[in-house]
Formats: C-alpha cells, sequence, structure tokens
C-alpha cells in the first residue's frame, strides 16, 4: 500500500507524510494504492458478501489502516439500498434505487469518511483532531471523536444550519463558528491545525477521507449483486449511472475510487457513469467541466443546500476527473428544483433527505426529462444526509398543517377522505 500524488503520480511509503505531496503542496492531494493481486489472495466478493459486519469494516482488506482495535464503535455504513418502484415508475426507470446514506448515526454520508480518519488518528497516537466543515463532516467528525474520545476542534461557517451545529455541540466537540465562507472556515482550519499540531481531517487535505468515502461505491455494487439473487456472489455488480451532489467533489471523487479499486480487482465488470449534481448558484465544478479543463474557477456561492454551497470546491478536479473518465455528467439544479425534489422523495419513498441530497435526485428528474437516461438502466441515487439536519429548508418544501379547533366537529368539516 502507497500514497500517490493525483497531479504529478509520484508514490510515497504509506504513512511517510500525513497529508499532501511535498512537490506540490495543497494540490497535491494523494491517493491511497492498493496492491490488488495481494487483495485477491487475502479476500473475494464471496467472503465479503458472507461477512456479519454489518458496516463499513467489512471491507477492512479494502483499507489503510493497520488495527481493527482503533474503529470508532459507532456502527457506520451498510446503509439500505431501496428499490425506488413508485418514483420509478413516475420517472419511466425500471431498475431505479436509492441509497439511504441519512441512516448512518449522524445522518449523513460524512460518518464513512470521519469514522476511517478518526481510527487513523488513533492509529497515529494524535491527541487532539481538527476540521473545517460545512456541518455534516464536522457533526461526523465530533460523534466519531467521541465515541473514541479524542478531543474535537470544528470550524463552521456561522451561517450553519441549527441542527448541525447542535449536533457539534452536544458531542461535546470545541465548535468555532467562523463569521465568514466555508472557504474561509477551510483556509482557518489548515492554518490553526499547522499552528498547534493538531491531526486535519480537511476534505482534499488528508488523504484518507476519500478511503472512507469510497465504501459508499463497494455497498453499492455489492447490494446490487445480492439483490440480484446471484449465488454464489462470486462478482459484484456496477450499476449504470450513481448520481450523487457535489460540494467539495470529495464524495464523487471517493465513489470514483471505490470503482476504481473494485474494477482493479476484476470484482465488477464496467464502470458507472458518473453524473455529478451542483447547485445553480454554486457551480464551480460544473463549469470547469463544461469548458473542458480541470482547472477550477472561484465562484461567489449561494445555494439553499448549505452543504454544497462552496466557492472552491478543494477536490474539484478530482470531481470533474471522475465525471469525465466514466462518460458521466454534471447537471445543474436550482433551488426550487431541490426544494421540490423533498417532499417527493418522501412522499414517493419515504426518505427523507436534506437539500444537499434531494439535489441528487433532483438532477435525476432533470436527466430524465432531457431524455439522458434509457428505461433500462440501472441507477442509483445517493442520498447523502437526512433532512432532519435543516428543518427550516424542510418546513419550506414541506406545507402547512391544519390548526383545528379539539372537536370532532372541527375534524367532521374538514370532508377528509381515505
Ligand atoms: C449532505 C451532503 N451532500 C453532499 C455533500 C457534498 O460532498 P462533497 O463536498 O464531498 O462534494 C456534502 C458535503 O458536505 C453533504 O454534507
Ligand atoms: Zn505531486
Amino acid at each position: 500500500m502507497r500514497l500517490q500524488c493525483t497531479l504529478c503520480g509520484k508514490t510515497y511509503a504509506l504513512d511517510s507524510l500525513k497529508y499532501v505531496c511535498p512537490d506540490h503542496g495543497n494540490d497535491g492531494i494523494l491517493d491511497v494504492v492498493y496492491d490488488y493481486a495481494e487483495i485477491n489472495r487475502v479476500t473475494s466478493p464471496e467472503k465479503i458478501s458472507a461477512s456479519r459486519e454489518n458496516s463499513i469494516w467489512r471491507y477492512w482488506d479494502l483499507l489503510p489502516l493497520k488495527n481493527r482495535a482503533d474503529i470508532p464503535k459507532l456502527q457506520v455504513g451498510w446503509t439500505p439500498m431501496y428499490r425506488a418502484k413508485f418514483l420509478g415508475a413516475q420517472l419511466g426507470l425500471e431498475n431505479l434505487y436509492i441509497k439511504d446514506d441519512g441512516r448512518n448515526p449522524t445522518a449523513s454520508y460524512k460518518d464513512r469518511p470521519s469514522a476511517v480518519v478518526v481510527a487513523k488518528a488513533r492509529e497515529l497516537g494524535e491527541r487532539v483532531i481538527t476540521t473545517a466543515s460545512s456541518g455534516n463532516a464536522g457533526a461526523a467528525l465530533a460523534g466519531m471523536a467521541a465515541s473514541a474520545h479524542i478531543p474535537a476542534v470544528i470550524f463552521v461557517p456561522e451561517s450553519a444550519p441549527q441542527a448541525k451545529i447542535t449536533q457539534l455541540l452536544i458531542y461535546g466537540a470545541r465548535v468555532l463558528l467562523v463569521r465568514g465562507t466555508y472557504d474561509q472556515a477551510s483556509d482557518l482550519c489548515l492554518a490553526a491545525a499547522k499552528e498547534f499540531g493538531w491531526y486535519c481531517r480537511n476534505t482534499a487535505y488528508n488523504p484518507y477521507t476519500t478511503e472512507g468515502k469510497k465504501t459508499g461505491a463497494l455497498e453499492i455494487c455489492e447490494q446490487l449483486a445480492i439483490s440480484s439473487l446471484q449465488s454464489p456472489i462470486s462478482k459484484w455488480l456496477a450499476p449504470d449511472r450513481i448520481f450523487v451532489s457535489v460540494g467539495d467533489g470529495n464524495i464523487i471523487g471517493g465513489i470514483w475510487k471505490g470503482l476504481r479499486d473494485l474494477f482493479a480487482l476484476g470484482w465488477i465488470d464496467k464502470m458507472p457513469k458518473l453524473m455529478g449534481i451542483q447547485a445553480e448558484g454554486s457551480a464551480a465544478c460544473y463549469n470547469a467541466w463544461k469548458a473542458g479543463t480541470e482547472e477550477i474557477t472561484a465562484i461567489e456561492a449561494h445555494t439553499i443546500a448549505d452543504s454544497i454551497d462552496v466557492g472552491l470546491p478543494r477536490d474539484g478536479r478530482r470531481a470533474v476527473r471522475a465525471v469525465r473518465a466514466t462518460n458521466g455528467e454534471f447537471i445543474t439544479v436550482s433551488d426550487e428544483e431541490i426544494l421540490q425534489a423533498m417532499p417527493q422523495l418522501a412522499r414517493g419513498e419515504a426518505v427523507f433527505a436534506e437539500p444537499a441530497a434531494s439535489a441528487a435526485y433532483a438532477g435525476l428528474v432533470k436527466a430524465v426529462h432531457a431524455q439522458k437516461i434509457d428505461r433500462d438502466e440501472t441507477v442509483v441515487v445517493v442520498i447523502t444526509g437526512n433532512g432532519l439536519k435543516d428543518v427550516k429548508s424542510a418546513m419550506r418544501a414541506a406545507g402547512e398543517a391544519t390548526v383545528i379547533e379539539p372537536t370532532l366537529e372541527a375534524v367532521k368539516r374538514l370532508e377528509i377522505r381515505d
């Protein structure tokens, strides 16, 4: 196992570097590269699919950690992937699946990377762990750090939704509300980590977030194989497309990494097209993809979907590469479309998504209306965060309740039909 600079390709021994390629500074994001022959010697799809470990740790042999004793005890991952027959029928798709990552312990996809980074921090004997976050990564780190009893310092924009700030506080993290944007919080966290020697989980700086994020892709392919009822499970199944919302671009980059690992291992036979969904008001990756470049130009971002409200995506280059290399697409959706998607998902499949997560579904709706998807394609939409994370936005999408007098007459007058 080695670390490899995603910019220059130079490799380094695992753990010989903590964060980025010394030749490329913050642009030199590191990937973990594995000895695939060795992995195939020690494990197999059959072996993993027989595992009773209902968490990301079923993929232990595909993760860059040394000691199982370092794993935080919270159950992360192995979230449900529902066959979405109702919404599939509405959209004219025969094989639509919804992967509900709001079911994680702190209610977002970010539990995956935070669990891996906290395990790494323990392995390295770190004393304090820190991150900047638009909210969810911080909440996830606070939760994982609490379960491992490591102090955490979290930098979030002052404007983050109350529920996310409350999560940080209740888990006992030191919470620093930055009077500024997520981008400013990110720079400040990096500087503080350097100054005080804290272990920094920042997205696209710490190489292990991607490894945590790849586990979603491993689950998608394994769960598809299980739901296809082939037995024994000698191979896993890649869908045709995966829809995922993009802020910094680390989730989509992580999903791509997971798929590349599986393909290199020979455990899947094709690469799905990755569909990156951004808010219209926060579309720096979309802009670069559209312009045919990997160079990301910073924008002033504004969207109701706070988790993807990012002006300068930290892992944008990799997000653009992921979409381009898999023949996927970037799609933008308006705040209105994001809000409309929330009740559609909740009423259609009973999955309650926060705005950044429902954006992925809004992107699918748009793609279907533009006739980009064939009826028989297998499509997975990743729901990255739970709707209770941002009740204010959910209230805007949910409609009004009826207030009544406490009498049966009052109920009768409403003429509610079943
Ligand atoms: C709910 C949710 N969806 C999507 C994203 C986007 O992930 P990334 O910033 O890695 O692109 C985030 C990131 O905070 C998130 O919290
Ligand atoms: Zn480099």
